[in-house]
């Protein structure tokens, strides 16, 4: 499907790529979708964790979707922003919600805590990926 996905997990680097998605998707007249990665950390290491209900990370990457969405200028697009939120690690979520798509976006950054790296990891992984073009939106300098 013809569309510039971009990948949101609540950071200013993502908000950056969401903007440069949207500036692009108007040129090209091209439907955004923002999608959103969660899942339920540590859950699969330790048997110690206490069950936690699942829907709580859900909301909360939902709850970070629409806020990032909300932050961004959309005027002018043909569609309003789509927003996807889905369960899975980032890479294979984002991968997936590109195949056949125009672009996938991504921030150089997102929420993770090495402040002297380049890229994170998710982007580092994403920029492999040959199923569409790949855009990392670096940080502001
Ligand atoms: N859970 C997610 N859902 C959707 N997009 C994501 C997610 N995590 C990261 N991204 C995308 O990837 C970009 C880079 O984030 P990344 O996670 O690679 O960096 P980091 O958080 O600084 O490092 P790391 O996670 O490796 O500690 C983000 O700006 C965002 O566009
Ligand atoms: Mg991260």
């Amino acid at each position: 499907m013809a569309k510039i996905v971009v990948g949101v997990d609540g950071s200013d680097g993502s908000k950056r790529a969401l903007r440069w998605a949207v500036e692009e998707a108007r040129l090209r007249a091209l439907p955004v979708q923002a999608v959103h990665a969660w899942h339920v950390p540590y859950a699969d290491l330790s048997p110690f964790v206490p069950v936690v209900d699942p829907e709580i990370f859900h909301e909360a990457g939902r709850q970070a979707l629409d806020d990032v969405v909300a932050s961004v200028d959309g005027s002018g697009l043909e569609h309003p922003i789509e927003r996807v939120v889905a369960y899975g690690p980032a890479v294979t979520v984002l991968t997936d919600a590109a195949e056949g798509a125009d672009l996938l976006v991504v921030g150089a950054r997102g929420l993770g805590g090495f402040t002297g790296l380049l890229l994170g990891s998710v982007s580092q992984h994403v920029a492999k990926h040959r199923g569409c073009p790949v855009v990392i939106v670096p940080p502001e300098r």
